[in-house]
């Protein structure tokens, strides 16, 4: 029997949604194969983020940003601009107290203004949608914003202040509140709250991102469904925007494995077709499924967060081969094609 031949994802999507991937300044150029043929939407998985786009008050560095719309002109990659406003990975001196000052709404309000206009003037009409505010929501039961230096010096109306800022700078660009534990019913909840209330405020803010960073075993495809039909029903777009389905759950520490078993391949295969399923039946809400990576050979869950554990979430595998996942997302396409 003749091997099946292998054609491009987002090819195969194309009149459904994006196929995206995260890129960082070596997957570019190491995974550059699979990126061109299978990927229509890239986004920065590190390099654009606060602390490394703007490390000096004032000093903005991009050129890896440059180097990404140079490839994605090259190859025709539409962009996901990610993050804008987030408690991670943000620059100390963001939250510093400038000499002979104090820190202050007004001049915490500022520094955001002036990142967010610097970034998105910069690339208006490049950059299609933005993250403009990540994981504001707590995961704790019973609290809902999650404490961190935007929210204790701001206030809650740090993240209507960073979507207005956004619209301002590019009204073209689709805004997104970005979150992970999306699909937890509680913290679901909290994400419809945060969002229907902006609504009502007249925020612009046009869709939710669901990280999707999943697993062998959760969420269930039951809560899945629900996240998305909950957030489909506040009218916005959705796009999943970081998904990986890793082998291990969140608390198994295991450091045992050299390589996935073939079961642990044929589970993970199963979860991303019943998960492609999902998003083939709500296409209608769904504008783009980035993955948070490319291949097996990097990925962020290889360090995270069990430090130095391999880890093997994606479609293709160290070799840059397809994985049996690959063909399973493929024929969740074949099928409503016919
Ligand atoms: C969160 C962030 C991403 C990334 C991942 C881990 O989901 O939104 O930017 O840091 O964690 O790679």
């Amino acid at each position: 029997m003749g091997e099946r031949e292998t054609v491009s994802l987002c090819k195969a999507y194309e009149d459904l949604f994006l196929i995206g991937a995260a890129v960082n300044r070596y997957t570019l150029h190491s995974e550059k194969q699979l990126i061109q043929k299978h990927f229509n939407s890239l986004t920065a998985e590190n390099e654009m983020k606060f602390e490394q786009i703007q490390p000096r008050e004032g000093q903005f560095n991009f050129d890896y940003a440059d180097e990404l719309i140079h490839v994605s002109e090259q190859f025709g990659h539409k962009l996901r601009g990610h993050t804008l406003v987030w408690h991670n990975q943000t620059s100390d001196w963001v939250f510093e107290a400038p000499d002979g000052k104090e820190l202050n709404r007004e001049l915490l309000l500022e520094r955001m203004r002036r990142h967010i206009s610097t970034l998105l003037t910069r690339y208006q009409g490049k950059f299609f949608s933005w993250d403009v505010v990540n994981e504001a929501i707590s995961d704790q039961k019973g609290e809902f914003l999650r404490p961190s230096p935007w929210l204790e010096v701001i206030g809650e109306d740090f993240i209507d202040h960073a979507f207005h800022y956004a619209h301002e700078a590019d009204p073209d660009a689709l805004l997104f509140y970005n979150d992970y534990n999306e699909s937890d019913p509680e913290k679901r909840d909290k994400i419809y709250q945060l969002v229907q209330s902006m609504l009502k405020r007249d925020v612009p803010i046009h869709g939710v991102g669901l990280q999707a960073h999943w697993n062998l075993y959760e969420p269930s495809l039951d809560h899945i469904k629900q996240a998305i039909e909950k957030y489909a029903s506040l009218d916005l777009q959705l796009q999943i925007t970081e998904m990986d389905v890793s082998m291990f759950r969140f608390d198994d520490h295991r450091t045992d494995l050299l390589k996935p078993t073939e079961e642990m391949l044929e589970k993970q295969a199963e979860r991303y077709e019943q998960m492609f399923k999902l998003f083939v039946e709500y296409k209608q809400h769904i504008s783009s499924v980035t993955f948070w990576g490319v291949s097996d050979a990097y990925t962020w869950l290889s360090d995270f967060p069990v430090r130095g554990r391999k880890n093997w979430p994606l479609l293709f595998d160290t070799n840059h081969q397809v994985k049996p996942a690959y063909w399973r997302v493929l024929d969740q396409i074949s099928s409503v094609k016919g």
